[in-house]
């Protein structure tokens, strides 16, 4: 199981110094969450930042694009230096948008992810399955960190992980919102074994001990 804590619960007035502590403690992969304050309700970060913080360490960038035509940017979020490239079914207009910039991220020679909101089923995944590294499920309203994990995420999981083990593929199981130490154990079961955390960790009072105790 891999943790990637989400950077947008950091203090961000310490970037490197909070990079460095969460890398230190073995986390493998570091969540970015992109939002353009038009596909959700809230403006974070972008492309100077992840340039800059690409030069502190070699962790995984797990790019979470919340931003409506995720396509006319992949090309700058790869050179910037994201690893993973996550963009939502619902900022496309169609299928074949989707196929188009599931294949822009792999030019790049970048790992491609999809991801569904709360409201999303995950049926709109499965014919792209076969083309992804990675599934994002989202377990709370995109926008915001610190919200209460919705439950029905967890259905979402076993059907993915149940489709990913009959048909034999091999993406990653990502979840992403309210996660914590009362509801890790479930979403383990589910299926998920990518697991983002931004309050939970960033909010705690001993980072390491709360990777610790998520990761057990
Ligand atoms: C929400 C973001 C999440 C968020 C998670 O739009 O996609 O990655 O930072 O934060 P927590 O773990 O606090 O719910
Ligand atoms: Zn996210």
């Amino acid at each position: 199981m891999i943790i990637s804590p989400s950077l947008l619960a950091c203090d961000f007035n310490n970037l490197e110094r909070e990079i460095k502590k969460i890398y230190a403690y073995g986390c493998e992969y570091l969540h970015l969450d992109i939002m353009d304050g038009v596909f959700v309700k809230n403006i974070s970060f972008g492309l100077p930042v992840i340039s800059s913080i690409r030069k502190i360490c070699g962790i995984v960038f797990d790019v979470h694009l919340m931003i409506v035509e995720p396509s006319r940017y992949i090309r700058e979020f790869a050179e910037a230096g994201a690893d993973i490239i996550n963009f939502h079914v619902e900022a496309c207009k169609s299928d074949r948008e989707i196929l188009e910039t599931i294949n822009l991220i792999k030019k790049y020679n970048k790992k491609c992810a999809l991801t569904i909101k709360p409201a999303t089923s995950a049926e709109i995944l499965a014919p792209f399955l076969d083309k992804l590294d990675m599934v994002l499920v989202m377990s709370v309203e995109p926008g915001f960190g610190g919200q209460k994990f919705i439950e029905g995420a967890l259905d979402k999981l076993k059907y993915l992980s149940e489709l990913k083990r009959v048909k034999n593929y091999s993406f990653d199981i990502e979840i992403d919102g309210g996660v914590n130490l009362e509801n890790i154990a479930r979403i383990k079961e589910s299926g998920a074994n990518i697991i983002v955390a931004g309050s939970s960790i960033f909010g705690a009072d001993d980072i390491k001990y709360a990777i610790e105790t998520l990761r057990k």
